[in-house]
């Protein structure tokens, strides 16, 4: 077969395509700079994403998606379209099938954005999946047995969690409260605390370098510098931030997403629910890489937490390959 199937998880974050048989060929942040004057496209991608907040007013850095939907639909599309004949380089002439991850809590309207994207940007077929799904069988868990298993995606801007059992997700929630907003906290602490600005990109740095969430002396030691603008004076400041203090500041975000957890147990029935707990909550997503977020999850439910081996790319890995599985396909949405 010459046609080729992709996956691919358009995240507010990162987008990610796999391709069967090659893995993973497309990584990169869900950024695009453009002219603003003429429309023109600069930079799509890593190169785009070091020009955040560093514009010079005619260039625009844009993040298209928010939340983990299409904010921006025209420059989403032109995003997409890029990534998907980035993937399909030397393969002009079939068209491939591709599947795209979306969070579950998505519109029908927002749906069929992402559709008629897909089709647009020179799909064949073009199929939706919802995240969680796509994360769990990227993570080979079988999600055709009767058996419940939990997955929860933590990405930048949702975090949804999901159990899934014959195939379907059975109970869910989607919180559009992720990595972004542990950014936004982290911003904010600094602002209120130390009175100083910092960028969007300073604060996820932080995050990733010194982040945490479980008390423990070795996240306490953590410490990382930062420079910004002091307030008050308006003149650029450095200042050393500690583990210990950024806990505290990601606290409140990091709670709202637990809460969505123990909910979704509540909604679960309890043969499933045990099943969760011989088998443990399965974590994906790149919010999920945040220092002691299994421990918590483990105190506050009393459930075993597992992370994926890649959380990053467990739903770009799903997607590519859930067109193989015939009964799982079928209750995807689909066009074209
Ligand atoms: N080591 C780390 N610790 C904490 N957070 C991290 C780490 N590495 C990456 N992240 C965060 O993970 C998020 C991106 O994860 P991911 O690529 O799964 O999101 P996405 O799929 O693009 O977003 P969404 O699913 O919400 O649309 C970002 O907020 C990033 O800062
Ligand atoms: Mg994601």
């Amino acid at each position: 077969m010459l046609r080729k199937d992709i996956g691919i998880d358009l995240g507010t974050a990162n987008t990610l395509v796999y391709v069967k048989g090659k893995g993973i060929v497309v990584n990169e942040p869900s950024v695009i700079a453009i002219d603003a004057d003429t429309g023109e496209i600069l930079k799509v991608g890593m190169e785009a994403k070091k020009m955040l907040g560093k514009t010079p007013s005619n260039i625009k850095a844009i993040r298209p998606l928010k939340d983990g939907v299409i904010a921006d639909y025209t420059i989403a599309l032109i995003m997409l379209k890029y990534f998907i004949s980035r993937a399909c380089e030397g393969f002009n002439l079939f068209k491939p099938r591709v599947v795209i991850g979306v969070p579950i809590g998505v519109t029908d309207v927002e749906r069929r954005a992402i559709l008629e994207a897909g089709l647009e940007a020179g799909a064949n077929k073009v199929y939706l999946i919802d995240e969680p799904m796509a994360a769990a069988i990227g993570s080979n868990l079988d999600v055709e047995e009767p058996t419940g298993n939990m997955v929860v995606d933590i990405g930048g801007g949702t975090t949804e969690v999901a159990v899934i059992s014959l195939g379907s997700i059975v109970t869910w929630e989607s919180t559009r409260v992720a990595g972004d907003e542990m950014d936004e906290a982290i911003m904010q602490y600094v602002r209120e605390m130390y009175r100083v600005a910092i960028g969007e990109r300073t604060a996820e740095r932080v995050k990733i370098e010194i982040g945490n969430i479980f008390p423990k002396k070795e996240f306490d030691e953590l410490e990382t510098t930062v420079s910004g603008i002091d307030l008050s004076t308006g003149l650029p400041r450095k200042l050393t931030l500690r583990g210990g203090e950024i806990r505290e500041a990601l606290r409140e975000v990091v709670m709202t997403i637990v809460e969505s957890v123990k909910n979704t147990l509540e909604k679960t029935p309890p043969e499933l629910v045990s099943d969760i707990i011989e088998r443990g909550i399965f974590l994906t997503g790149g919010g999920s890489l945040l220092r002691g977020l299994d421990l918590l999850l483990e105190k506050e439910t009393g459930i075993s937490v597992v992370r994926a081996d890649d959380p990053l790319s467990a739903v770009a890995k799903g997607a590519g390959i859930v067109l193989e599985r015939i009964n799982i396909l079928k209750k995807l949405q689909g066009v074209g």
